[in-house]
């Protein structure tokens, strides 16, 4: 079942930079007089933003983490997400299931079969019509992170656990290449909005 809406979202290991680029397409898109509907996970409802704060902060065990993660997207795809896209909204999401499929499941060593249930429980077929992936070395990413911020739970953990996301992150799309778009955010400002100019123009929401 297709809803008349279009649902993109944004992925990459902490530091890649996504967030300039969405904040860039939101307000392109709002001058252009669409109705675009901002929004990230785990958060996006009052509800899952309170799970946010316990999934950042606290000490739990991988299958609790992934649980609460689910839990706040189940609560964000009732709440916003469909309402958004059953109206033609452009839902415009930092982070989505392949973050847990990359953090939860390549980066904590958590099962990706269980994960694959929780995602189909949740999302009942629901995918992102478009993933735009961040892709960089998590030497680079590390060295943009603002050095001045608290860490939180997972910005703490160490190289090889970014590596391991980032490879998470990669398998995803060798799994649904059709749905991913990999940017090469290793580059300046200008020529990576550049390429996110380009994918979105390329799937014909420009
Ligand atoms: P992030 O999106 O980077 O927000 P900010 O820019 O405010 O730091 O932080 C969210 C963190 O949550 C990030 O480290 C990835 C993690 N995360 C998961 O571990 N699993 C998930 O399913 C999602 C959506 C995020």
């Amino acid at each position: 079942m297709s809803l008349p809406g279009r649902f993109i979202t944004f992925e990459g290991i902490d530091g890649a930079g996504k967030t300039t680029h969405i904040d860039a397409l939101e307000q392109a898109w709002r001058q252009q007089g669409r109705d675009v509907v901002r929004t990230r996970e785990p958060g996006g409802t009052a509800l899952a933003e309170k799970l946010r704060e316990l999934v950042l902060h606290d000490s739990m065990d991988p299958l609790t983490e992934a649980l609460l993660v689910f839990s706040a997207r189940r609560d964000h795809l009732q709440q916003v997400i469909r309402p958004a896209l059953t109206r033609g909204a452009w839902v415009l999401c930092d982070r989505f299931t392949d973050a847990t499929f990359a953090y939860q499941g390549a980066g904590r060593g958590f099962e990706l079969a269980v994960l694959r249930q929780l995602e189909t429980w949740v999302q009942e077929g629901l995918q992102p019509d478009l993933t735009l992936l961040f892709d960089l070395p998590p030497a680079v990413a590390a060295s943009r992170l603002q050095a001045a911020r608290q860490p939180d739970r997972f910005e703490a953990l160490d190289a090889a656990f970014f590596e391991r996301v980032r490879a998470g992150y990669l398998d995803r799309r060798s799994s649904q290449p059709d749905r991913f778009c990999v940017i090469q955010a290793d580059a300046s400002p200008h020529q990576v909005a550049e390429q996110v100019r380009t994918a979105i123009a390329e799937r014909g929401f420009a």
